[in-house]
């Protein structure tokens, strides 16, 4: 059955994806500097944040491209009788503008802390009576005004522990309400951190620059690799100036020096924010050199602003890739990541990289080139916990062939984990990649999309793997046009199955949408698409009967 076009169904998501790929336009790169939490937590004071801010300078991180010096939780000092913050008495005597004139006399950034509900998380956790009622709960505009028009702060992180397990706020709406604040008092050129502790909803980049994606980073192996868990399937929600937040980093604070190297190198081709959060004046020649490495910073704050997504889950391995320095073009950043204990070898074919010829590497951790590849397959294995982080250029770039689910947008996403019934990144035995997407489908709204690329546009072959499910319908559209539905799918729950349809592609980024309007849609792996090379033998999209294969 064909369908017409989906009820004039304005996707925002599926026109800013496509109409974003197709430029290489410049947008702002994720933050970069030092905050005063994982060090400190909230013993802080004036003298120890001018001191971090001076050894920024003196260390040299400034003109290595770091710029914030961010006050985090600690600096309360209770609201006088017009409920007006005060600095604390003791830790800053002197106020905070002195701190943030000090900052800026340095030619540096200053960032402030806040809540998004009474009380905060340090007088929650760290027993910081100052903390209590210190929240912008009910204070919106008074301390937007103070923080950013009387303190002169020009970054901000909203943390969600009075909010959310005090008030029980309702996240989309108390964020809305608060940048609405930050707003009306001029402030909108702040950059605004929302700290909900997982992600928090595609609503957060209408309102932030960046959002942490995990619970709080804690400086041992286990929690960065669970963070970098956390954030590998999350690539369609960065870009355009707007980022993943993986937590400030633990860098020179006790980790060896290779969970050091794959925690920055993958904060870096993560596109996370990178916000040291070791005393810089007592810092190590080893890590100061890491967080100094400029390879690895130019793929954090590469112009295309993009996330790398997840190509290859082999055994222990993944193999992660994005476009760097030009859209679409032959050179990528590649990431071997061995999260294990034990060696892992890797065969990543170039094809998956979509590079083709012969391709320069260049290690971006060591600085150093490596022997280019001819054969067409690039073969490592790794040490445990490590990673190799490479630029690869190749002579020519081509199309992409197989296109994972796991990759895709997924607008009602977030995972929050109120509402389990919503599309979500899933575990899939037998998936490729061992992910797939799960939950999509009974409503318009609850699609994934993906953006898909032809070099010159035609008649394609499309191949949809997904897992069997009873009473499941697949509703398909490319950009827009014909919904092709396919009722006849396996019924048979957990078994593999796959489809084909025909589908007319342009030149350039397509916007693809699975999912269904009123029944479940299967879960999906993966897709392929081949260019059909003779059109006449292909069935017409317009007449074609839908039917699953098996
Ligand atoms: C939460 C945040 C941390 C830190 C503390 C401050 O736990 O996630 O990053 O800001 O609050 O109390």
């Amino acid at each position: 059955m064909i369908r017409k076009t989906l009820l004039g169904i304005a996707v925002a998501g599926l026109c800013s994806i496509a109409c974003a790929q197709n430029t290489n336009r410049v947008f702002e790169p994720p933050v970069m500097g030092w905050s005063s939490w994982n060090t400190y937590r909230v013993n802080i004071n004036d003298t120890l944040i001018m001191r971090q801010a001076d050894a920024m300078i003196e260390k040299g991180l400034k003109n290595a491209g770091y710029r914030y010096i961010n006050v985090d939780d600690g600096f309360f000092g209770g609201r006088d009788e017009k409920g007006i913050m005060q600095p604390h008495p003791t830790r800053f005597p002197r106020g905070m503008k002195v701190v943030s004139d000090h900052i800026h006399s340095l030619g540096l950034k200053a960032g402030i802390y806040s809540d998004a509900g009474s009380n905060t998380c340090g007088s929650i956790w760290d027993k910081d009576m100052n903390g209590v009622g210190a929240g912008m709960y009910g204070h919106e505009r008074q301390d937007a005004t103070l923080y950013f028009n009387d303190w002169n702060f020009d970054f901000i992180k909203i943390d969600y522990c009075g909010a959310g397990q005090e008030l029980n706020l309702e996240e989309e709406k108390r964020y809305t309400e608060i940048r609405q604040a930050i707003d009306q008092v001029g402030a909108g050129h702040v950059s605004i951190n929302i700290c909900r502790w997982a992600f928090p909803g595609t609503w957060a980049r209408k309102l932030a620059r960046s959002w942490r994606i995990s619970p709080d980073i804690a400086p041992n192996w286990k929690s960065v690799k669970y963070i970098i868990g956390k954030n590998l399937y999350l690539s369609a929600y960065a870009g355009e100036g707007h980022y993943n937040d993986m937590d400030m980093l633990e860098i020179g604070r006790g980790l060896a020096p290779n969970e050091e190297e794959v925690h920055f190198g993958m904060w870096c081709i993560l596109a996370s924010p990178l916000l040291i959060g070791c005393d810089l004046t007592t810092i190590s020649e080893a890590s100061l050199n890491l967080l100094k490495n400029e390879e690895l910073i130019a793929l954090n704050q590469d112009p295309l602003g993009l996330q790398a997504y997840v190509v290859q889950h082999e055994g222990e391995g993944y193999v992660l890739v994005k476009d760097i320095e030009k859209r679409r073009g032959a050179v990528r950043a590649v990431a071997l990541y061995n999260p294990s204990d034990t060696l892992c070898s890797f065969s990543v074919p170039m094809q998956l990289l979509e590079l083709a010829g012969n391709v320069k590497l260049r290690d971006l951790v060591q600085r150093k080139n490596l022997k280019p590849l001819k054969d067409g397959v690039l073969e490592y294995t790794l040490n445990p916990r490590s990673v190799l982080i490479l630029r690869a250029e190749g002579e020519q770039r081509i199309e992409p062939v197989r296109y994972e689910a796991e990759w895709a947008y997924l607008p009602c996403f977030n995972d929050l984990g109120k509402s389990p019934k919503t599309a979500a990144y899933t575990p899939i035995q037998g998936a490729s990649g061992g992910m797939g997407i799960s939950h999509i489908g009974g409503s318009m709204e609850n699609h994934a999309l993906w953006s898909v690329y032809s070099e010159k546009g035609g008649k394609y072959m499309m191949n949809i793997h997904y897992i069997g499910k009873p009473y499941s319908q697949l509703e398909i559209n490319m950009n827009n046009d014909k919904t092709i539905c396919f009722d006849q799918l396996e019924t048979e729950t957990g078994k593999h199955a796959s489809l084909t349809c025909y589908i007319n592609l342009q030149p350039g980024f397509n916007s693809l949408r699975m999912g269904s309007s009123y029944c479940w849609a299967p879960n999906i792996d993966c897709f392929t698409l081949l260019p059909v090379t003779d059109p006449k033998t292909a069935p017409d999209i317009s007449t074609e009967k839908s039917k699953a294969v098996n």
